[in-house]
């Protein structure tokens, strides 16, 4: 697909903008893109506005009036939490989702972009995956909470577009990784964890530190500060239906991105790998040709991110340290 930038169809600049989540660390990093043209956004804290509550949210849009809106507030957790709290996942989610969604069309708010996540796509979906595997196979079950929540944001954003010609789109990251990460032991993510365990294992000078599974499969990391220039891009360059794929285009095994965090944490030990643990899906890898066609493309490099993203975990950022 070719570089040309797609014409301008909306301007950020003068809009009163509301960042829904932008204590998380999508919404952290969207604030700051914003910030960085010269945008203040508005913001709200949950103790101020709890999204879950129709109430609290339709009286927020009527007093704040904003233009535009970023949904990058969710309720978010691994495998494991997925499994216990099935419930949060799916209800907190679809809340959070229908009643921004319709609170934004109530106060006339002019473009929301919606956030969601790869793993609305079929467990077996063929790779890369394209947008239009979409609702063409079977969930991976243990995350379907979450994603079934996130399928009804897309579907809430289309039908508010179709009925009302509201000018609402949606972006599908990959996984993300960087400034305001969770590094909860048990519910973070692949980078994060690797992170928090390869910095312990050098602290005690442990001799090796074990990664599950064989290190083959293969995953695709977004550096979380190119995400929020993509979600910046996609506000400006485009308005359809359909949801848009945002990642890197490309992957990297589990056992390479170990050894590539080891080294960007300055572990010299030992990489083991468990592998009676198991693998998950062999490659898990975004086509982001429509997002490549608008014009946005990731620019940091792996290991310039990790850098970025390990000097602000050593600084005390992101969550359950
Ligand atoms: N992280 C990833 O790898 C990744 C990958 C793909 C897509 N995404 C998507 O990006 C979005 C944001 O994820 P994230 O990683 O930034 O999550 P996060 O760090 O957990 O941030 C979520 C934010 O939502 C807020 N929130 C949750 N429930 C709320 C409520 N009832 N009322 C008000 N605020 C509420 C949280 O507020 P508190 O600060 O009060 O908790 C937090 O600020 C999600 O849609 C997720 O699917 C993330």
């Amino acid at each position: 697909m070719g570089n040309a930038v797609a014409s301008k169809l909306f301007d950020l600049a003068g809009k009163k903008i509301f960042v829904a989540g932008d204590r998380g660390m999508v919404g952290g990093a969207i604030t700051r893109a914003l910030a960085a043209r010269g945008i203040t956004a508005m913001v709200a804290s949950r103790a101020e506005l709890d999204l879950e509550r129709q109430e609290q949210v339709e009286a927020w849009f009527s007093a704040h009036r904003p233009q535009v809106v970023f949904l990058a507030a969710a309720h978010v957790g691994g495998i494991h939490a997925n499994n216990i709290f099935p419930r949060d996942f799916l209800y907190k989610n679809l809340m959070i989702e229908a009643n921004v969604i319709d609170a934004a069309h109530r106060a006339g708010v002019e473009k929301l972009l919606f956030l969601g996540s790869s793993c609305i796509y079929p467990k077996f979906a063929d790779q890369p995956i394209r947008e239009e595997a979409l609702l063409e196979g079977a969930l991976e079950p243990t995350n379907e909470w979450y994603a079934i929540a996130k399928i009804a944001g897309i579907k809430l954003a289309q039908s508010y577009r179709r009925q009302f010609n509201a000018d609402f789109i949606s972006l599908m990251p990959t996984n993300l990784y960087g400034r305001g990460d969770n590094y909860h032991p048990e519910h973070s993510h692949v980078i994060a964890a690797l992170m928090r365990r390869f910095h312990e294992a050098k602290l005690v000078q442990a001799q090796e530190v074990v990664v599950w599974g064989t290190g083959t499969p293969r995953r695709e990391f977004l550096f979380v500060e190119d995400l929020a220039e993509a979600a910046l891009h996609v506000i400006e360059h485009y308005s359809d239906a359909l949801h848009l794929n945002c990642g890197t285009g490309e992957d990297i095994s589990i056992g390479e991105l170990a050894a590539l965090v080891a080294q960007v944490v300055g572990y010299k030990g030992k990489l083991a790998f468990d592998t009676t643990k198991p693998d998950g899906t062999p490659r898990k890898l975004l086509d982001v040709s429509r997002l490549h066609a608008l014009g946005w493309r990731a620019k940091t490099p792996l290991r310039e991110g990790l850098s970025a993203a390990y000097a602000d975990f050593l600084a005390g950022g992101g969550r359950n340290r």
